[in-house]
């Protein structure tokens, strides 16, 4: 179907990347980025050993108008030739939401566009349509700092909750293993390097939640086995960490592989039509080659097309926000200016968190 041609201004401050893009969405709806950038505050926060939502904040107010700029500049465009301007409403830490979000408004209300208010997990779960056409419905694994859920994206607005993590996030499990060994953060990029090097044997952490009939996870059980192994170790040697970090990975690809089967079993009792349905897996922790491996290997046995975005597209990005928004905006589904920032934004709406914690809520 012919429809109009959008550019969408993004914006991204949910937690400590600030980000700005512009996208096009042609008559067919295919994608292109003509701007995107991200400035990542690692380096505000590390001294901290993670995101100090305060300095986020701050940080986002310094430097989003430039980026704006920047990203309209490099966009070839000016702000009249918007179609919609889109930002990251929620969820994340309140007071860069609130940045993010009051500059999409003051643009838009300023030049007389339509605003997008947008939940930063559909610009994750539409990502790869931004890349390539893919239809719905999809399965999507959603592996990052903050979060870890199966959903099935049944189209734009549409989400239907698998299973998600009972406590840490992946990322955060990655994050704190680091953590434990002294090793620097972000964690994740670390513990792989180590991992390369260690033997996956020599330490046998829990498999959390293998075997479970339903698609939830669970890391803070394998966390503690990683406190107390180190603890056990004293004086640490490079290959003893190596070793940790080795057979953390190892752990955490068998949950994974276990994970992905469940998952698309649940995807087929829903959809049993859908011949080849895409899998696509977002979010930081995807850039790991060995879970990578364990997604291609699932992918190959439950018959699902894998899709890893690149890297700088499973990262939080702003040309995601901004496709998210052309997509909404195609749809007619555009948001007041009222509209509020939320710390915590659930996809699936409908349902309840996994356990009934309300401790879901902030991670999903
Ligand atoms: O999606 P992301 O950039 O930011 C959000 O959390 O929203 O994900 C960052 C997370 C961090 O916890 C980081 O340690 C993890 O992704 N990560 C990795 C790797 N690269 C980043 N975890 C495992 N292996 C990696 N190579
Ligand atoms: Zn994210």
């Amino acid at each position: 179907m012919v429809q109009p041609v959008l550019h969408i201004l993004g914006i991204e401050t949910s937690c400590d990347e600030t980000a700005a893009a512009v996208v096009r969405r042609d008559e067919q709806g295919r994608g292109e980025i003509l701007s995107n950038l991200v400035l990542s505050q690692t380096a505000d926060h590390a001294p901290y050993g993670g995101v100090v939502p305060e300095i986020a904040a701050r940080a986002h107010i310094d430097h989003l108008d430039r980026l704006v700029a920047e990203a309209m500049k490099q966009a070839g465009i000016g702000f009249a030739q918007l179609d919609g301007v889109a930002a990251t409403a929620g969820p994340g830490l309140l007071g860069g939401l609130l940045v993010g979000l009051t500059t999409a408004k003051a643009i838009a209300l300023g030049h007389g566009k339509p605003l997008l208010a947008v939940n930063h997990l559909e610009g994750h779960a539409l990502t790869a349509r931004l890349l390539g056409e893919v239809a719905f419905p999809y399965l999507l694994l959603l592996i990052s700092g903050g979060h870890t859920q199966f959903q099935i994206v049944g189209g734009v607005g549409r989400y239907h909750r698998l299973g998600s993590t009972i406590d840490d996030a992946l990322g955060e499990a990655f994050d704190k293993v680091a953590k434990l060994l002294g090793l620097g953060y972000p964690g994740g990029p670390q513990v792989e390097a180590f991992a390369r090097r260690g033997d996956p044997q020599r330490f046998s952490f829990p498999r959390p939640l293998k075997g479970r009939k339903d698609c939830n996870f669970s890391f803070s059980g394998l966390k503690t086995a990683v406190r107390e192994a180190v603890n056990g170790l004293g004086a640490l040697s490079e290959q003893d960490v190596a070793d940790v970090c080795a057979s953390f990975e190892a752990a955490v690809a068998d949950t994974m592989a276990d994970r992905l089967a469940m998952a698309a079993q649940l995807f087929r009792a829903a959809h049993p039509d859908v011949a080849s349905p895409a899998l696509i897996v977002a979010g930081g922790v995807a850039a790991n080659q060995k879970l990578k491996a364990v997604f291609e290997e699932a992918a190959a046995r439950h018959g699902l097309a894998l899709i890893v975005p690149p890297a700088k597209l499973c990262t939080d990005n702003a040309a995601m926000i901004a496709w998210a928004g052309a997509e909404r905006l195609s749809l007619g589904l555009t948001d007041d200016l009222g509209v509020a920032a939320r710390a915590r934004w659930p996809l699936d709406q409908t349902q309840a968190p996994v356990y009934g914690t309300g401790k879901l809520g902030a991670k999903a």
